[in-house]
């Protein structure tokens, strides 16, 4: 079997089409969506990231701001500028990119943050609202991962799901979303004892380690859907995900490809988020 290619570009271009729309019916009321997004020193990684984060904005002709930072900022320069933020009517969204110099308190800057501007959903207000099945606002990679199951018709009621990785921005949020849809959901970790075990039985598999190619043909159920998070750099320069691609295309039924997969999506839910947070401030 060689599974389908579930392209995150396409999908973040039907997508974004909708959102245009909005954007414009928004416009004629007089708002445009806007976006601050926050960086605290000089990660590589983090750049790039920050840079696409606005040029979609840019092309989604929302309004955005880019704050940057040195790395050895004193904290109260962030939080009285998320304070500004907070206050500024042409901001409807404010994004502090993760991870933050060690100096910082990076929950107390991400509790700075208004609920209602938090686009990436990560103040403790949401994630306790989206743990009751009430979400504000889904962050924006596993939002984005949702989209792919919605748009491949994966019906996740009574499903294995495993994802490995356990973090606050990807695995957790990960795991509320796909238990919500009516998956049984395992999270596997660095301290799991037998991660063949469980990535073996998954239906569908969400991989967000951090590591190249770490999940293999040999451990995925043959027919399972494949979700790789993972954005890794080779030494020759090249990105890969945390996939073996070539080989789990070969057993998995879908998968999606690094890079034009999850990557477009994370973009593309930050965008749908901030939308949905100047609809809801225009209204
Ligand atoms: N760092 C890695 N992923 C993310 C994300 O989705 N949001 C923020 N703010 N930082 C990140």
């Amino acid at each position: 079997m060689t599974a389908k290619i579930l392209d995150g570009n396409a999908l973040a271009q039907k997508l974004r089409a909708d959102f245009k729309t909005r954007a414009e019916a928004l416009a004629a009321r007089g708002t445009r969506p806007g976006l601050a997004v926050i960086l605290v020193g000089e990660d590589p990684a983090s750049q790039v990231y920050v840079r696409n984060k606005v040029a979609a904005c840019e092309k989604a002709g929302f309004h955005s701001e880019k704050i940057v930072y040195a790395p050895d900022v004193a904290p109260q320069v962030v939080l009285d500028r998320i304070a500004e933020l907070n206050a500024d009517p042409k901001i409807h969204g404010i994004l502090v990119q993760l991870p933050l110099p060690k100096h910082f308190d990076s929950d107390a800057v991400l509790e700075a943050i208004a609920v209602e501007k938090d686009v990436d959903g990560f103040h403790a207000e949401n994630v306790g609202a989206l743990m009751q099945g009430q979400p504000r606002f889904i962050p924006c990679t596993p939002y984005g991962v949702m989209k792919f199951f919605e748009e491949a018709g994966v019906d996740l009621k009574g499903k294995e799901a495993v994802v490995i990785g356990r973090s606050n921005i990807v695995g957790k949020p990960m795991a509320m979303l796909l238990l919500h849809a009516g998956a049984t959901v395992t999270v596997c970790h660095s301290q799991t004892q037998d991660l063949l075990f469980h990535t073996r039985r998954a239906d569908v598999l969400v991989a967000a380690i951090g590591k190249p190619k770490f999940v293999t043909a040999a451990m995925v159920k043959p027919g399972a859907v494949v979700i790789d998070v993972g954005i890794n750099r080779l030494p020759d320069g090249k990105l890969c995900g945390d996939v073996d691609f070539d080989g789990v295309k070969e057993v998995a039924a879908a998968i999606t490809p690094v890079p034009g997969g999850v990557g477009p999506m994370t973009i593309t839910m930050l965008l749908a988020n901030t939308l949905e947070a100047a609809e809801r401030a225009a209204q």
